[in-house]
Formats: C-alpha cells, structure tokens, sequence
C-alpha cells in the first residue's frame, strides 16, 4: 500500500472497530457498492459483471468449480505457465466431471507469435476442448501470453475462457474489454496497491448461465454475479480502501506504472542477456515482456538449483527475490520490482549477476 492508501485503510478500520455491526449491517452495502462501482469503471467493465472478492483465488476457484459445460469425452486445456493452483484445480475438476487434460509447455523463450501458435496447435488437435484456463502475466516468469488473440480463437471454436488476470492488473496497461474472455480473476492487492484481501470476479454480460451459482445461493434468472460467491464475514476495511487505492493507481498512471517496471526490467534483463553464465526466461519479443521476469543459472534447471540461486542472491548480495517451480523448463528464480525501485538499486542487482559467473 502506498501511504495514502494505507491511511484509508486504517481509517476505515478504525471507523468498523467502533461502529462494529451497527455500520455492517446499515453502511456496508452502499460502500461494497461504490467500491464495486469503482473496480468496474477501471477495469472498463460493466458494473453488473463484477463482484469483488477476498482474492483472485476465490475468484478463479469458484468460476472453476461452478462451470457447468463439462460431459463425458470433453476435454480442458491448460499451459504450465498457468498459477500452480489454479491448474491443480482445473485437474480436480477434470477428475471430477471424467473429462481429459491438455497441457501447453512454453518454451524457455517465446514470442507472441510462437505462444499463440501453441494455443492453436493444442485447439486443433483437441476438438473436444470446453474450457480452457489462460494466463495474462505468468507468474513464474512475467511471461505475456497474446490473449485477446488467443481467446478470439477459442471463442470461434466454441472453448469458454477463464483469465487469470491476478498478476496483469496494474503491471501492464489494459480494459477487461480488451480480453475478449468469458470470466477473469484479478485482485488489487498485488500491483494495484490495495489491502491485502481484495479481488474482483469478471463475468462477461451474457454468460452467467455456464457458471452455477454457489452451491446453496440462488439466481433463477441468472444475473447475479454477486451469487457465484460466498465469502462469509471478510475484512470490511480492506474493500473500503479499494477507492483510495484505485485513486492512487490512477494518480500515478497505468500506462506509466507499465513503462516504468518495463524500463527497471530491462536495466537488469538487457545486462543478463549478455551474460553466457546466465539464462533469461520469458518474452522475446518486447510485447511478450514485462516488469517481472526471471532467470537461473544456464543450465541448472532443478528446483534446488533455482533455490540455492535465490540464497546466494540474498546471502552473498542482500538481494531478495523468489523462487519459481512451476515451468516446464525447470525452475528458476523471479525479480520483482516496484515502480519505486530505483536504477541504481537495478544496478546492484547487475553487479550480483555479474558475480555469479564462475560459482555455479
Ligand atoms: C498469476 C497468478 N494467478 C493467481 C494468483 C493468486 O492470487 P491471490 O493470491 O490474489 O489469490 C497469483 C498470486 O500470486 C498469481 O501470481
């Protein structure tokens, strides 16, 4: 949270601490309403398509979990740049429903063209897929899959697209519009700088009858996205501070939030390139990068490898970062920056890299 953001927040905790269920139960829903109101409008979505969530797990597990259009012979299509659990429960619903899973592996290295080229090849071969789940922003390596191109195919094939939108929103500059899919999970406590425990639900006008609702709500007209969740009691004060945080993000600029992470990225990505003892993962081509990405050592690809990577980093060179396990290349290592880190901080990092060579 930026300090303004985090000032809201604990206003507004402080506020439900005193007026306790006085303010939940007369309050609340004009101020979910407005934060609701708010999410839609920066999303460019329409107000009755969104709900907001505890997460973009909630989000995405119960748009998983309620798809209806699954029968014998069907089959689901994920990538291994997919969210670890995200996938695992795409594989317990396809276990569940008896239906087949295919699974896209990207390359260490690929550009827009190459990934969708993947996407089209596994529809092709697969003419009984229904669902597939795809991934704006990997976050395993930053990488951008085409998604507005992949989901007009899917949807020219009669394939219903969950997006996983959890690591775009805020990082690249973009409307829900311009995705084409049927549902989206975000959430706003990652590069939106809201509270922890905020997400949002996309479902696109026209397709609530494909997702049931939670099990027990009910939505005879199907037109209530608010139905396709449950999240009981939740932290009241994070969602109040939606607006505050939406403020401070707009303040700052989507379109200048990307450029800036984008710039940070390259400081430390163009230098790695050069570098024979490392190895880059993620977009070859610039409109298939972001602010994230990762690398690991050439040619230690196991997830132990990619953990003594990340200590050494932190160890030997103050520098934190985090461990990725879930690409079919292996595992590696993510740098992460904020639009508040600086060149100079970057630079570090370069001269870290630097002195890895020679102590793999
Ligand atoms: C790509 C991606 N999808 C989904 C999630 C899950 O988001 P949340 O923690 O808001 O449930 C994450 C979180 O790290 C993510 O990076």
């Amino acid at each position: 949270m930026a300090r303004p953001v985090q000032s809201a927040y604990l206003d507004a905790l402080r506020m439900v601490n005193t007026q306790n269920s006085y303010y939940a139960r007369r309050d609340y829903a004009a101020d979910e309403a407005e934060a609701t109101r708010r999410v839609a409008a920066a999303l460019g979505a329409h107000e009755d398509e969104i709900v907001i969530t505890r997460n973009a797990t909630e989000a995405a597990h119960n748009l998983i979990r309620q798809y209806r259009g699954l029968g014998q012979g069907d089959a689901v299509l994920l990538a291994d740049v997919d969210y670890p659990g995200f996938k695992s429960h795409m594989h317990w619903l396809a276990a569940g429903r008896g239906v087949r899973v295919i699974e896209i592996q990207m390359p260490t290295w690929a550009n827009q063209a190459e990934i969708l080229r993947l996407y089209l090849d596994a529809f092709d071969a697969n003419p009984d897929l229904k669902l597939m789940l795809v991934t704006q922003v990997s976050n395993q390596q930053g990488l951008v899959v085409p998604v507005a191109r992949i989901t007009a195919e899917a949807k020219r094939r009669g394939i219903d697209v969950i997006c996983d939108s959890a690591q775009a929103w805020g990082l690249i500059d973009f409307q829900v519009t311009d995705l084409g899919a049927d549902w989206a999970a975000f959430n706003l406590h990652k590069w939106i700088g809201a509270p922890v425990g905020t997400g949002a639900l996309y479902m696109r006008r026209g397709t609530l009858d494909r997702i049931a609702p939670y099990p027990g709500e009910q939505d005879f007209e199907n037109t209530k996205v608010a139905a396709r969740v449950h999240p009981g009691t939740f932290n009241f004060a994070s969602r109040l501070a939606i607006p505050a945080a939406l403020d401070f993000h707009e303040a700052v600029g989507s379109a200048n939030k990307e450029a800036r992470l984008r710039y940070l990225r390259g400081l430390w990505s163009e230098a790695a390139l050069d570098m024979s003892h490392l190895e880059v993962l993620g977009g070859s081509d610039e409109e298939s990068w972001t602010g994230i990405g990762s690398f690991r050592l050439a040619g230690k690809t196991t997830i132990d490898d990619a953990i003594a990577l990340q200590r050494r980093l932190e160890t030997d060179f103050g520098i934190f970062s985090v461990v990725r396990k879930g690409l079919a290349s292996g595992g590696c290592v993510r740098i992460t920056p904020q639009v508040f880190n600086t060149p100079d901080e970057m630079e570090r990092l370069v001269d870290a890299l630097a002195g890895l060579a020679g102590r793999a």
